[in-house]
């Protein structure tokens, strides 16, 4: 694009966002760790979802130190529901490194940023230029598809191969003189208005600008290369009831909903698993004797790579002492504690079963 388009282009978009923006929570703050904070929500998961956490987080934790010496148990239970709980950990974990090797100051450069744990290009981008005013372009997913559609893109905006291209296209348009508001207009553009369906060009503020408009070919931008359907992957979980309690386990803090509560379970092959087949697992599982378990229900949950199939069961404790298998801790709890606990989605999902083993509601969902 021209020099002087670009400018037009640069200052109408402004000029819309200083306009119509939505005024978010975080938007109201200067502090680079609350801009961190948001960044970090927001990476995956939409804005309406985000407003309620952030808050919740922001007062219980208004400052990196405090976030630093907090536990992480404390820390997922405040990120419980919103997923890729990674990003928790390692807010977690960067936030203890910035407070004892910066002295609790986040570093202004974006390569200094990446450093820090869960800290990528887009987030580097994003707290470079919205809290230090650094001319860092941001590509997220909604950025990808207001640049194809600008600049008639045929890269697909998920091969990853196209990256590049399109951080090109980005930094070719950023405002150096105001970058933050800039790539804070492009991400809302795309959630707002330069939508995947139904785009509203006719109230588009950089309309004049978009090669797709003028040939008529938006609905033909961003291209995708087809997506394959995660696999399917086959898990059973059980509910063991002792008295009024049962048995939680908590994940390592490594790898995969690290750090998380759940009911025991595995991954299983083949179609289905027999009650006495359930009772052994059992065994190997907790170390626990049972009485035969009995199928309750099923639920499923789809992540980003792979989809769950899970089967609960439920069954009485009879005898036996605990004995882990990975996992790094237990707790035989009343379903009225449920909620002083962090657990995954697919747990949430089966906490509404009716059980048939003495606890009727074992788990309070959200
Ligand atoms: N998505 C992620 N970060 C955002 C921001 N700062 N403004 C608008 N949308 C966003």
């Amino acid at each position: 694009m021209e020099k002087q388009a670009l400018e037009k282009l640069r200052h109408a978009l402004l000029a819309w966002y200083a306009a119509e923006n939505r005024r978010l929570p975080w938007r109201q703050s200067s502090d680079p760790y609350a801009i961190w904070v948001s960044e970090i929500m927001l990476q995956q998961t939409r804005v309406e979802t985000v407003i309620p956490y952030y808050q919740r987080f922001l007062g219980r934790f208004p400052q990196i130190h405090t976030l630093a010496r907090a536990d992480l148990e404390t820390v997922l239970k405040l990120w419980e529901g919103l997923g890729y709980y990674a990003r928790a950990r390692n807010l977690h974990k960067a936030a203890g490194i910035v407070c004892r090797e910066h002295g609790g100051r986040l570093p202004e450069d974006p390569e200094q940023l990446r450093r820090l744990p869960g800290i990528g290009d887009y987030i580097a981008a994003a707290l470079a230029s919205i809290a230090f005013g650094r001319p860092a372009a941001v590509v997220d997913g909604n950025v990808k598809r207001v640049l194809a559609r600008l600049f008639m893109e045929k890269a697909a905006v998920n091969d990853s191969a196209a990256k590049q291209r399109f951080m090109r296209l980005a930094d070719e348009i950023l405002d150096r003189h105001n970058p933050g508001q800039f790539n804070q207009a492009m991400m809302e553009l795309g959630q707002r208005i330069c939508t995947p369906r139904n785009p509203v060009c006719p109230v588009c503020p950089i309309q004049a600008f978009c090669r797709a408009f003028q040939e008529q070919s938006v609905a033909d931008f961003p291209r995708r290369l087809p997506s394959k359907i995660p696999p399917l992957r086959k898990m059973v979980f059980v509910l063991i009831a002792r008295e009024d309690r049962f048995l939680i386990i908590r994940r390592p803090n490594q790898g995969l909903l690290g750090g998380l509560w759940e009911l025991p379970g595995q991954e299983f092959q083949g179609r289905k698993i027999s009650p006495e087949k359930m009772a052994e697992s059992v065994r190997g599982l907790t170390g626990l004797i049972v009485t035969t378990p009995k199928l309750l229900g099923n639920v499923r949950h789809a992540y980003t790579h792979f989809r769950v199939s899970a089967d609960l069961y439920c069954c009485r404790y009879l005898e036996g002492r605990i004995v882990l298998a990975g996992h790094t801790a237990y707790q035989w709890i009343h379903p009225d504690e449920s909620s002083r606990y962090a657990f995954h989605k697919l747990i949430h999902k089966m906490g509404g079963m009716v059980t048939e083993c003495g606890i009727t509601k074992f788990f309070i969902n959200r």
